[in-house]
C-alpha cells in the first residue's frame, strides 16, 4: 500500500509493516512462496485499491501442507505434549489476540470492510474466547466405560472402554465474513482435540489468519502443527478437500462448494464432513413483542455485518397488527445507518466484501424491484468507489421471488405479514432449504417456547439475535450444513470414537 494512503488512515505501526511487506504462507513452521510464485492481489473493499499480495497457493503447496502436518502428527509433535501443557499453549494464543487487539480489528477492518468498532468489540474479542473456551476442554477429552452382556459368550467377563483420539490431519476451508473468527472457529478445537492442520483462507480477507498464524508460532504450537494456505478455491481448497492423506474437512462457506466438498471427500478416501453453510433464516416478530427492543434488533439481525452472515434474519416476519410500525421502524433504522471506510470509527456500515459480491447483491436488489417488491428503504447501490450498499427493506414480496427463497448475503431483509401464530405462520418460517437460525420476539414466554420448538433451525434466539458463544452449539439443520460448532459439540468433529473392549478371563 501507498505509504501516504496508509498515514491518512491512521493505522497501526504494525499493521502498516505487516501489509507492506510481502507476505508468505505457513507451512512446515516455515513463511513461504507459494510453489508457481504466483500471487493474489489483497483488495480494500472500501476503495477497491489493492492494499497487498499472497502468494496463490496451488496443489503442490496443498501437498506440502498435508505432508508438513501428516509428520507432525505422526511424530507426536502436538499429540506428545500433555493435555495441559497443549491447553497452556492455547490459551496463550489467547491471550496473544486479546494483546493484539488493535492491530488484528484494524487489519480486518480494512481487507474485509467491516467497521473498526465492530471488529474490536465482537470479532477480535470473540476470537481470543474460542481459544480460552477450548484450551479448557484439552484436559477434559474423555470416553466411557460400560458395562457389556454380550449374550452369546454366557459367563465370560469383559471390561470396555472408549477413548477419543484425534481424527488426524484436518483440512479447513474458511470464508471471508468474520476472517479471523472463522480461522479461531475451525483452529481452536482441532487444535484442543490434538490434530494437526491444513487451514485455506478465503482468497478476499487472508491477512489476519496470517497474522494468527505467527501469534500461533509465538504461543509456542510445534512446527507442522498449524499449515496457513493461501490460495483461491478451485486452486487451493479443492485439492486439500481431494487430498487422500486428509482424515477429515470442515468447510464453511456456499451450498454449492459445500456439495463439491463432499463430491471430492466421497471421490478420494472418504474423509469425515462437517459443512457451515447458507441460511435464509426467518425472525419472527409477534404483536405483544417490546417493539422498542424487537425493531433495531430485527435491524441488527439483518444489517449486522452488511448482511453477510451466515445466520442473517433475512426474511423477517412480523404480526399484521404492528407491520406498518416495524416496517417503519426497521426502515428508519436502515435509512440512518452511517456507511463508510471500514477503518472510520464513525462508520456503522462499511463495504461488502468485494466486487463479485457487490454485482451479486446488485442484481438480488434489480430481481426484488422487478419481481415486484417495494424498497421500503434502500434498493440501490452507492455509486463511485468502493462497494457500497444502501441497506435495504422489501415489503409487498411473495415467498416464490428470488429475494424471499435464496440467500442473498447482504444489507437486504424481505418483510411479510402473518396474520396468528400458528400452522401458516410456522410453515412459511420453515418454507426455505436452509436451517440455520430463527428469531422470535415476544413478551409470552409459553408462545416463545412452542414456536422454537416448531422451527427447523439450528439456532433459535428469542428476543435477541446473533447472539454467538464459544459454549453455544451452532451448525444447521437441512441444506444449512452437517455437524456443530463451538461447545463441547464441536470435539466430535475433531476426535473418533475408539471403543476398547478387554476379555478380563
Ligand atoms: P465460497 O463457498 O465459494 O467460498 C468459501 C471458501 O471456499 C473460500 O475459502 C473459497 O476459496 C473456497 N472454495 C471455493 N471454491 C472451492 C472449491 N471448488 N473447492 C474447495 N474450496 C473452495 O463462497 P463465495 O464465493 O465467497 O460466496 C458466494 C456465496 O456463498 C455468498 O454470497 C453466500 O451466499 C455464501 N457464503 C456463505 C458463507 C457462510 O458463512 N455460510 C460464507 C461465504 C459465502
Ligand atoms: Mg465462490
Amino acid at each position: 500500500m501507498n505509504a501516504a494512503v496508509a498515514e491518512e488512515m491512521q493505522l497501526d505501526r504494525g499493521v502498516k509493516q505487516f501489509i507492506a511487506e510481502q507476505r508468505k504462507m505457513l507451512i512446515n513452521g516455515d513463511w513461504v512462496d507459494s510453489a508457481s510464485g504466483q500471487t493474489l492481489d489483497v483488495y480494500n473493499p472500501a476503495t477497491g485499491d489493492i492494499i497487498a499480495h499472497v502468494p496463490a497457493g496451488n496443489h503442490e503447496d496443498i501437498d506440502r501442507a498435508v505432508k508438513a502436518a501428516r509428520r507432525s502428527f505422526e511424530t507426536g509433535a502436538w499429540t506428545g505434549m500433555t493435555a495441559s501443557e497443549r491447553g497452556r499453549i492455547i490459551w496463550k494464543i489467547g491471550d496473544l489476540i486479546q494483546d493484539h487487539l488493535e492491530e488484528l480489528a484494524q487489519l480486518e477492518a480494512l481487507d474485509n470492510g467491516k467497521p473498526i468498532t465492530v471488529a474490536r468489540a465482537a470479532d477480535v474479542p470473540l476470537s481470543a474466547d474460542m481459544f480460552h473456551y477450548m484450551a479448557g476442554w484439552a484436559t477434559k477429552i474423555e470416553g466411557n466405560t460400560m458395562s457389556l452382556s454380550v449374550p452369546y459368550t454366557p459367563g465370560a467377563q469383559y471390561h470396555a472402554y472408549t477413548v477419543k483420539e484425534p481424527v488426524g490431519v484436518v483440512g479447513q476451508i474458511i470464508p471471508w465474513n468474520f476472517p479471523l473468527l472463522m480461522a479461531a472457529w475451525k483452529l481452536a478445537p482441532a487444535m484442543t482435540c490434538g490434530c494437526s492442520i491444513v487451514l485455506k483462507v478465503a482468497e478476499e480477507t487472508p491477512l489476519s489468519a496470517l497474522r494468527l498464524g505467527e501469534l500461533i508460532q509465538q504461543a509456542g504450537v510445534p512446527d507442522g502443527v498449524v499449515n496457513i494456505v493461501t490460495g483461491l478455491g478451485v486452486e487451493a481448497g479443492a485439492p486439500l478437500a481431494a487430498h487422500p492423506d486428509v482424515d477429515k474437512i470442515s468447510f464453511t462457506g456456499s451450498t454449492e462448494v459445500g456439495r463439491l466438498i463432499v463430491k471430492a471427500a466421497e471421490g478420494s478416501n472418504l474423509k469425515k464432513v462437517s459443512l457451515e453453510l447458507g441460511g435464509k433464516s426467518p425472525n419472527i416478530v409477534l404483536a405483544d413483542a417490546d417493539l422498542e427492543v424487537a425493531i433495531p434488533g430485527a435491524a441488527n439481525a439483518i444489517f449486522f455485518n452488511h448482511g453477510q452472515c451466515c445466520a442473517a434474519g433475512s426474511r423477517l416476519f412480523v404480526q399484521e397488527n404492528v407491520f406498518d410500525k416495524v416496517v417503519q421502524g426497521v426502515s428508519d433504522q436502515a435509512s440512518g445507518m452511517k456507511l463508510g471506510p471500514g477503518l472510520n470509527p464513525s462508520t456503522e456500515m462499511g463495504p461488502v466484501v468485494s466486487r463479485d459480491q457487490f454485482d451479486r447483491i446488485k442484481g438480488y436488489l434489480d430481481a426484488g424491484i422487478s419481481e415486484g417488491a417495494r424498497a421500503a428503504a434502500g434498493g440501490k447501490v452507492r455509486e463511485g468507489k468502493g462497494y457500497f450498499m444502501e441497506p435495504t427493506v422489501f415489503v409487498d414480496t411473495k415467498p416464490e421471488m428470488k429475494v424471499c427463497a435464496e440467500e442473498i448475503f447482504g444489507p437486504v431483509v424481505t418483510v411479510a405479514p402473518f396474520k396468528d401464530m400458528d400452522e401458516a405462520l410456522v410453515a412459511a418460517a420453515n418454507e426455505t432449504v436452509y436451517g440455520l437460525a430463527a428469531g422470535i420476539w415476544t413478551n409470552d414466554v409459553s408462545k416463545a417456547h412452542r414456536l422454537a420448538a416448531k422451527l427447523k433451525a439450528g439456532t433459535v434466539w428469542i428476543n435477541c439475535y446473533n447472539i454467538f458463544d464459544a459454549a453455544l452449539p451452532f451448525g444447521g439443520y437441512k441444506q444449512s450444513g452437517w455437524g456443530r460448532e463451538h461447545g463441547h459439540e464441536v470435539l466430535n468433529n475433531y476426535t473418533e470414537n475408539k471403543s476398547v473392549c478387554i476379555n478380563l478371563a
